[in-house]
């Protein structure tokens, strides 16, 4: 069953007096207890992504659907209803709380929102601390007072409160030492295999999807530009961007191709191009007049580029 699925999902933004598209047809769905990952370089629109699901940023056009619901325009209740199912960790986890509420009360405030009875708040919210690994104690911290490691352990806790059916993880630890990093992306795995949460795990680290996610889509200028088996889309990279990510993880990987020049390319030109061209080894003449649409390579893989074999 699709805990999540986006239909062709577009937004635009204003910057500098020029309309630009930072997402421009997305479309991918998540089966329950499955983890995706969204990766793709700074500025391509995996946070937008990710907002436009939640509904802190509007979508322009395409739709969303949470357990097969239309939730593309749901408001009031139904909108509440959707953040039973889905819930979101930042970044920044000091940023995502209140500062004036100590922990325990940020956590329990989730609870009482979704029909917990007071008498219960206290017990259930000292559980959830035990379990992302937590003291009992720390509920009575304010965010100031804790590690960031800690306060991410907590944002998560607050996170999973209502049990959601998938968690979507923006960056989650990339503000975090590297041992830090780990022990949460240890947590992580740990509360997929207790919960049967599904995930839409966001980064720009390949490394770091390769170790959770069962699939991955690789994002760039705001397209899906590959998408598959994790496995399958590291070992068989078909779209000339995925190898230049690939290529930054693993320099000393020995097929020159991989080694594209990083040359900016201007916002704005969009049109009917795929949006790599610039920086293309491969580029030819119908990838400046054709978006390359993604396309089924195998079972396992899509890919949007006009050459990929
Ligand atoms: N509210 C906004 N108004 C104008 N432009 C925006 C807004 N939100 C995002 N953008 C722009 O849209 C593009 C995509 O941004 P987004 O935050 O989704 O990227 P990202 O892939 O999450 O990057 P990062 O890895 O740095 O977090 C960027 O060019 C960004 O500057
Ligand atoms: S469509 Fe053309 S420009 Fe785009 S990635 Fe493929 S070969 Fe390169
Ligand atoms: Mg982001």
């Amino acid at each position: 069953m699709k805990v999540l699925e986006l239909t062709d999902i577009k937004k635009t933004f204003w910057k500098n007096k020029q309309c630009f598209s930072a997402v421009d047809g997305v479309s991918f769905s998540i089966e329950k207890g499955e983890c995706v990952g969204l990766v793709g370089e700074s500025g391509c629109g995996k946070s937008t992504v990710a907002r436009m699901i939640t509904r802190l940023e509007k979508t322009d056009s395409g739709e969303i659907f949470v357990n097969g619901e239309n939730v593309t325009r749901c408001k009031g209740k139904a909108l509440r209803d959707m953040y039973r199912h889905i819930q979101m960790v930042f970044q920044n986890p000091v940023d995502s709380f209140n500062p004036r509420l100590k922990l325990g009360s940020s956590i329990g405030e989730v609870l009482a929102n979704f029909g917990t009875p007071r008498g219960e708040i206290k017990q259930k919210v000292e559980r959830l601390l035990v379990q992302v690994g937590l003291e009992p104690a720390m509920a009575m911290r304010y965010p100031h007072e804790v590690s960031g490691g800690q306060c991410q352990r907590a944002a998560i806790a607050r996170a999973i409160a209502i049990a959601p059916e998938l968690l979507i993880c923006d960056e989650a630890t990339s503000a975090l030492d590297v041992s830090v990093q780990a022990q949460i992306m240890e947590l992580l795995f740990r509360l997929r295999k207790e919960t049967q949460m599904s995930y839409l795990f966001i980064s720009h680290d390949l490394a770091l999807v390769q170790s959770i996610c069962d699939r991955v889509l690789v994002m760039h200028r705001g397209r899906i530009v590959e998408a598959g088996d994790t496995r399958e889309v590291i070992e068989h990279a078909a779209h000339p961007y995925t190898r230049l990510l690939l290529a930054s993880v693993f320099p000393l990987h020995p097929d020159p191709q991989w080694k594209i020049p990083d040359v900016p390319t201007a916002q704005g030109e969009e049109g009917d191009a795929c949006r790599f061209w610039q920086r293309c080894p491969s580029c030819g003449e119908l990838c400046r007049t054709e978006r390359p649409s993604l396309r089924k390579l195998n079972e396992r893989h899509d890919v949007a580029c006009h050459f990929a074999e």
